[in-house]
């Protein structure tokens, strides 16, 4: 991959210094986000993908900058929830000249009144795709006088992902089973709906390790589409694609990905989508933290920061692995000690990680987070009255204060 968009940005890339600036103006704890960087994910996935249509999954970040700017690059967006839709249309209008057109929803198990909102918003936005998992939400969509674009989500019994938790492919919750797909195919195109394309995702963070899982769902998409009662206009395949966390994890592959998905969909006769989230937001974004204790103890360094799981779940809830660096200038010139770095939170999970060796950590430092711009302030929580920090975006080497910092006031505002 070119030296000017490498497939990684390792937290090592980081600018220290711009990093303790932006720490110094906007307070701790911070994200930090590089739209720069987002839009060079989506090149090198366009690349790889020369021929797909590339929805971004908005759960990952839907900062509307994010959306805004990967709309502008002509990318779609695949959302979760109303709320995701609404936030999504609004970002690509006066950016797109449809946005309706742009905009997925796939409803999970969907709340009536996110059901609702987005007829609605389809009779604004009649371009708009729905995508049901159940034969149930068609019933549901009727009667809500839906006959827009549908497209069926398949349980292609196949999962993948970083994490059990983050394996959808064979979960029930999720898609029609894969053998009665065509038949809801066929009853939703025999009761009006204008059926356009077939939908699974197996699961997050899908590794090198994860292609043969991933050649055998694209494989059963093709056999369905090919067996399709309807002529499908797009084949979407999900995302997934994964990012490294830990520094000496290699990046994913992602041409072996596409061949492999061009191979197993051959001769299929219909558009290829795909819905990355973390590939294209997770390098692009940091966590800036502020070291408020160090305390050492017979059997660690704790190392108490002013971020926690309020702020960035994943360590807690995936035991997932995030890189920390110190940023302080004389960081090099410490000894190393084996750090267990803490939230503020009062629950055990609230650490980011156990014996870690870090550069002798010091009350007033300033840590980075790697990997923080997917899943982060999207999976933020008020727990313990905790206000959310604030978002900061870097364009072009300009910082501008995306979202500002929520005070107390913010957490309680919604009181009676
Ligand atoms: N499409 C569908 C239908 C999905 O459910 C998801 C993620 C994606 C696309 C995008 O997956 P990605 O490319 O971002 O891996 N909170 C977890 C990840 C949960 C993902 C849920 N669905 C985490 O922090 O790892």
């Amino acid at each position: 991959m070119s030296a000017s968009n490498p497939a990684v940005r390792r937290l090592a890339d980081w600018d220290a210094a711009r990093l303790r600036d932006l720490r110094e103006t906007h307070g701790s704890p911070l994200y930090v986000l590089d739209l720069d960087r987002v839009r060079a994910n989506y090149r090198r996935l366009a690349r790889a993908f020369p021929d797909a249509d590339v929805r971004y999954a908005a759960k990952a970040n839907t900062l509307g900058r994010v959306l805004t700017a990967l709309g502008e690059a002509g990318v779609g967006i695949e959302c979760a929830s109303a709320g995701e839709v609404a936030r999504a249309l609004d970002a690509l209008e006066g950016t797109v000249d449809d946005p309706g057109e742009r905009v997925q929803y796939t409803a999970v198990n969907p709340p009536a009144g996110d059901l609702d909102t987005v007829v609605e918003l389809w009779r604004e936005y009649p371009g708009l795709t729905t995508t049901v998992g159940a034969a149930d939400t068609l019933d549901r969509l009727a009667e809500r006088g839906y006959d827009g674009r549908l497209c069926v989500r398949v349980n292609p019994g196949v999962g993948a992902g970083h994490h059990e938790k983050v394996s959808t492919g064979a979960e029930p919750k999720f898609g029609v089973p894969y053998d009665r797909a065509t038949d809801v195919l066929a009853d939703a195109a025999d009761r009006g709906f204008d059926v356009v394309g077939i939908h699974a995702h197996a699961g997050s963070g899908i590794s090198g390790d994860d292609l043969a899982a991933h050649r055998e769902l694209v494989a059963r998409m093709g056999d369905l589409a090919r067996d399709a009662p309807v002529p499908l206009e797009f084949v979407d395949v999900g995302g997934g694609f994964g990012v490294p966390y830990r520094p000496e994890e290699a990046p994913l592959d992602l041409d072996a990905v596409a061949d492999a998905t061009r191979e197993a969909l051959g001769d299929v006769d219909a558009q290829l989508a795909v819905e990355p989230g973390r590939y294209l937001v997770a390098d692009a974004g940091v966590l800036l933290t502020d070291v408020n204790t160090v305390k050492v103890t017979p059997e660690t360094t704790v190392v108490g920061v002013d971020a926690g799981m309020t702020t960035l779940l994943r360590p807690a809830m995936y035991d997932a692995y995030h890189e920390l660096r110190t940023l302080a200038p004389d960081a090099g010139e410490r000894g190393t000690v084996a750090a267990t770095v803490t939230g503020p939170i009062c629950e055990s999970s609230d650490v980011f990680c156990t014996d870690r060796e870090l550069p002798a950590p010091e009350r007033g430092d300033t840590l980075a987070v790697g990997n923080a711009g997917a899943y982060g302030y999207e999976m933020a929580s008020h727990y313990n009255s905790r206000p959310r920090p604030a978002t900061v975006t870097v364009e072009g080497g300009e910082a501008t204060l995306a979202r500002r910092r929520e005070t107390l006031a913010d957490v309680t505002r919604l009181e009676a």
